[in-house]
This record gives structure tokens, C-alpha cells and sequence, in this order.
């Protein structure tokens, strides 16, 4: 019997032990969530269109460049529009990866600094995430559907490359 008593006071004192620790870690989290609201990264929003966008460099039909800003150039450009939840960490962080990386690959607002073989290299790309929707990221038109792409755009944009003649670009 006494023996008995001891084993259940001993799990006992454990189990709150456990519960404290658990307690602590949950506070730690609470405390660090809160601490990470306050750190607030550049915002990825310059003024205006850029001089180097795309737009100034080569002939875009008007609805082409439209789809490209409404569509893309949330993460391919110089000029973010950030949904509210932007203004939650880490969520924040998460928009800008996907910006940094985004434009990495493609700046439409960078464009006319591209060279020739860059430029180029960029539309056959533009041309084949359409056709294979790749782009815009899932993760993205899950919460953004208008932001998906419609089989029209894609041929207006293919339309588009191909009548830049891209082989003579090549050259
Ligand atoms: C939510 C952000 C986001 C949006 C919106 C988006 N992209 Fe991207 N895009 C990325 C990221 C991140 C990468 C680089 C990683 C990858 O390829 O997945 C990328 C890569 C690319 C590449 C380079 C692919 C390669 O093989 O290197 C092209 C071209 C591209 N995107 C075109 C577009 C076009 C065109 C649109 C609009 C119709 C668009 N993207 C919309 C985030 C985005």
C-alpha cells in the first residue's frame, strides 16, 4: 500500500512538472510571436512605373503589360501590392521570399538593363511557365483567383513573343 502511494505521488509530481515546462514553452512561443510583430522589412513598393520596366524597352501590347502587372508583378517587379495579412510575421517573411526569389529569376520593372541574350532567355521562359502553368505560384492563385491566367492570355502572350521575331533578337 505505501509503496503504491509513492509510485502515484511520484508521477504526479512529474506530470506537473511536465505541465509547467509545457506552460513555459507556450509562453516562449506567445512572447516571440508577439516580439517578431514589431520587425517590419522594407516594403518592396517603388514609386511609380520604373524607367527600366519592360514597357520602356519593347512594344507590349496594352493588355499584355496589363495581365503582367495585375498578374506577375506582385512578386516580378519593383512594385508589391501587399494583401493585410502582409502586416503578420511570420507571414511577412514567407511574401518575402517568394518577392526576393521572384524577382531574382524575372524583374519586370529591371527589364530594359537586360541584355540581349538575358532578355530573351526571359521571354522563352515567360512563354513556356504560361503554357505549362507554372506561373503565377500555386500558393499564390489559391488566395489570388483573379489572379490565374486564362487559355486567351496565354495566346495573346504567345502571340506577343512571336511576333518579336525572338531568332533576329538572338542575333
Ligand atoms: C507569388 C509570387 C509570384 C507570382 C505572382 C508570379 N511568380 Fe513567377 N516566380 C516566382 C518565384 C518565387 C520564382 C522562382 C522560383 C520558381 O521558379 O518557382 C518565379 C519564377 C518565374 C520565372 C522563371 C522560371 C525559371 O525557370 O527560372 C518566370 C519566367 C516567371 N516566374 C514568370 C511569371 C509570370 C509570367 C507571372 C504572371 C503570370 C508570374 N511569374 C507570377 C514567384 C511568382
Amino acid at each position: 500500500m505505501e509503496k503504491r502511494k509513492e509510485v502515484s505521488k511520484f508521477s504526479t509530481s512529474k506530470s506537473v512538472k511536465m505541465k509547467s515546462t509545457l506552460k513555459k514553452i507556450a509562453l516562449g512561443l506567445l512572447g516571440a510571436l508577439i516580439i517578431i510583430q514589431f520587425i517590419r522589412p522594407q516594403r518592396n513598393t517603388a514609386a511609380g512605373i520604373s524607367q527600366n520596366d519592360i514597357s520602356h524597352t519593347m512594344e507590349v501590347p496594352v493588355e499584355v503589360h496589363q495581365m503582367f502587372v495585375k498578374k506577375c508583378y506582385d512578386c516580378h517587379s519593383n512594385n508589391t501590392v501587399y494583401p493585410w495579412y502582409a502586416n503578420v510575421q511570420p507571414v511577412r517573411w514567407w511574401l518575402d521570399s517568394h518577392v526576393n526569389e521572384g524577382k531574382e529569376h524575372l524583374n519586370f520593372s529591371e527589364f530594359k538593363t537586360y541584355n540581349q541574350k538575358r532578355a530573351t532567355h526571359k521571354l522563352d521562359e515567360i512563354g513556356e511557365v504560361l503554357a505549362e502553368g507554372e506561373m503565377p505560384l500555386k500558393s499564390y492563385t489559391f488566395i489570388h483567383r483573379e489572379a490565374l491566367v486564362t487559355p486567351e492570355e496565354v495566346t495573346k502572350v504567345n502571340a506577343w513573343i512571336v511576333s518579336l521575331n525572338i531568332k533576329e533578337l538572338k542575333n
